[in-house]
């Protein structure tokens, strides 16, 4: 099949492989539309899109925003900060009230799991989630798999390592649910209070040792610490100190394994935590390129599910 199986991307448990084919498929023209000196195209043009964020955001919402610039879209931009939110208006007449104004597509990250469903199962646009609360951030995960693939080709079988604060990290989930259906090996790593007992049923292993881990894996996804999201009256580990000494990725730990591993982050970055500099800016690093890949993957996204409508 060359159109998407579904009408929304609100998480990536609802794609099927040959979604996934078919978006990586896409990325990887528009990567090359977009390293042109013209790298614009006139896929959706009178297409007009809203990015709603009822949440902070600097890399999502600018590639979001530059990938529908680049397919000639229209857009319009809302950021719950300074809209009538603050008044009191409800999700659903603050989105009516962006829709009566005819957009065809609604991008969307909220605080809230679900959030993006909800709204897809009212309206009869098209969303995209990006990033709902400690769900799902399936963008995330289609560019940093598709940043995986351009660098090493076919996943299946290759080792991945998520390591952090897997208890409040969409991209976690995201990861797991994306790679698994690639046909990775997945482990996560982290303080035990940070990962969720369930996790081993997403067909995940559980480490709760960085060296051991950092042996075993071809790429380390390292993931910061989301203080915003925690129970500040539960600490889940005794210092910022002594985790980057237990969990973070550092230059020492890295010359102490038998080959190069693959480093990758979705930002942001809180260096020395989770990573310190010289790690995350090394030769195997790949954060920038995750950060150009997620404009084409946006692209792909966004031109896939205008195709259905
Ligand atoms: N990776 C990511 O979602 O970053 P932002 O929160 O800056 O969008």
């Amino acid at each position: 099949m060359n159109h998407l199986s579904v009408n929304h991307l609100t998480g990536i448990r609802n794609l099927t492989e040959n979604d996934l084919n078919l978006i990586f498929q896409a990325a990887t023209e528009f990567k090359e539309v977009i390293n042109r000196p013209i790298k614009k195209v006139p896929s959706l043009r009178d297409f007009t899109v809203a990015n709603l964020f009822f949440e902070n955001s600097t890399r999502t919402r600018l590639s979001f925003e530059l990938a529908e610039k680049r397919l000639s879209a229209d857009i319009v931009n809302f950021t719950a900060g300074n809209s009538s939110v603050k008044k009191g208006e409800t999700l659903t007449d603050t989105v009516n009230n962006i829709l009566a104004m005819k957009v065809d597509m609604v991008v969307m990250r909220h605080p809230h799991p679900g959030a993006p469903q909800f709204l897809a199962n009212k309206i009869n646009t098209s969303v995209i989630n990006a990033g709902d609360g400690t769900h799902e951030h399936p963008t995330q995960a289609l560019l940093d798999a598709f940043s995986l693939k351009q660098r090493h080709g076919d996943l299946a079988g290759m080792n991945v390592a998520i390591v952090g604060d897997i208890r409040h990290s969409r991209v976690a989930i995201s990861n797991i649910l994306c790679l698994k259906k690639l046909g990775a090996n997945v482990r996560v790593c982290g303080p035990k209070t940070l990962i969720p007992k369930h996790i081993a049923t997403m067909g995940v292993e559980v480490s709760h040792n960085l060296d051991a881990t950092l042996q075993w894996c071809d790429v380390a996804n390292m993931l910061r610490i989301q203080m915003e999201r925690q129970d500040k009256s539960v600490p889940y580990f005794p210092s910022l100190r002594e985790y980057a000494t237990e969990f973070g990725l550092n230059k020492q730990r890295l010359g102490a394994l038998s080959k190069p591993i693959t480093i990758m982050h979705p930002g942001p970055i809180n260096r020395g935590v989770e990573i310190t500099s010289d790690a995350a800016d090394s030769e195997h690093s790949i954060v920038l390129e995750q950060v150009e890949n997620g404009v084409a993957v946006r692209m792909a996204v966004l031109y896939l599910l205008a195709m259905k409508r």
